[in-house]
């Protein structure tokens, strides 16, 4: 099968986006989200898969009827339009299940109005930078829905520019962060804490969901998501998605906090630190690189 030639960026509002995340707009924008949806909101590549696999085990188990069914199929992605795949907001609409999982990485502006009319839980994951970075650059290398990536150095020049789908992940953060002030149904998690301590993560969750599992299913919980056990597992490691290339970079990739060392020399290191500081000098946001 020929695939599609990759997607070109272009200003949407204010945002870099691609045709596969705006083609469908006024279809998401209609969306009608329910009081007991739950949305899960991030960054590309904060760990999405990752907490949409536990909050889809803590709600439903994994029963033999469900257990060869794709997340992606479980926890639909809204706004994805690409040829040959349902569009995720039609697979959201059709969900059989209460509560929905609904997976997004739109900015806050752009999340349909129906999420804050209904007051759905919103579960926001964001991921340090020079992480998120890295773990971006190797997905665009893998991913046809992306735009080629070019090299590293040119790459990570366009992150900090805010030039990849979905905008800057500085303003992603950081609006998601506002908003999480004023809204209380937002529940605001980091990567490195799920990496540290699951289990107070997957406990802290469990808090703001109202749920209450016995030990029993939360060690069920515990060993399925963790790095090496998602890998191996066909539900959650996208290896039924034809338009990543696995053999140039697996989805699953490192699963790790701190493999941009492996990546940024000193001067880009240098560089990104003074920027960052720069951009992030009004939140109280605080970020780890290493834990
Ligand atoms: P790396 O590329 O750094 O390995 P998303 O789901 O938002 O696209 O994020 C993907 C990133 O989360 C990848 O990071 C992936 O390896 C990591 N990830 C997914 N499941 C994980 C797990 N169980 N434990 C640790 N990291 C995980």
């Amino acid at each position: 099968m020929e695939l599609p030639p990759r997607p070109t960026l272009f200003d949407f509002h204010g945002v870099s986006m691609t045709k596969y995340f705006t083609d469908n707009w006024e279809n998401i924008q209609s969306f009608k989200a329910r009081p007991d949806d739950i949305l899960i909101a991030t960054y590309p590549k904060a760990g999405t898969t990752w907490v949409s696999y536990i909050l889809d085990l803590l709600y439903f188990g994994e029963p033999d009827c469900r257990s060869s069914v794709p997340l992606q199929e479980r926890v639909p992605f809204l706004e994805i339009s690409e040829p040959s795949r349902p569009k995720g907001k039609d697979l959201a609409d059709q969900l059989p299940t209460a509560p929905r999982l609904i997976k997004t990485h739109l900015p806050v502006q752009f999340v349909p109005k129906s999420f804050w009319e209904q007051r759905s839980r919103i579960v926001y994951v964001a991921r340090n930078a020079k992480d998120s970075a890295v773990s971006y650059f190797h997905f665009g290398r893998m991913n046809r829905v992306l735009p080629e990536p070019g090299d590293w150095s040119c790459f990570l020049q366009n992150f900090m520019q805010g030039k990849v789908v979905f905008g800057s992940w500085y303003e992603h953060v950081n609006t998601w962060w506002d908003q999480k002030q004023t809204y209380s149904n937002l529940h605001y998690m980091f990567y490195e804490d799920l990496i540290e301590d699951s289990g107070q993560e997957i406990s802290r969750l469990c808090s703001f969901l109202g749920l209450s599992p016995t030990a029993e299913q939360r060690e069920l919980v515990q060993a399925k998501v963790t790095f090496d056990n998602m890998k191996q597992n066909k539900v959650t490691n996208f290896s039924t998605v034809s338009m990543m290339n696995q053999s140039v970079s697996p989805f699953m990739r490192k699963g790790r906090v701190g493999d941009w060392k492996n990546h940024f020399t000193v001067s880009q290191n240098e560089q990104f630190e003074e920027d960052f500081k720069n951009k992030m000098k009004n939140t109280a946001l605080v970020f780890r690189n290493e834990i």
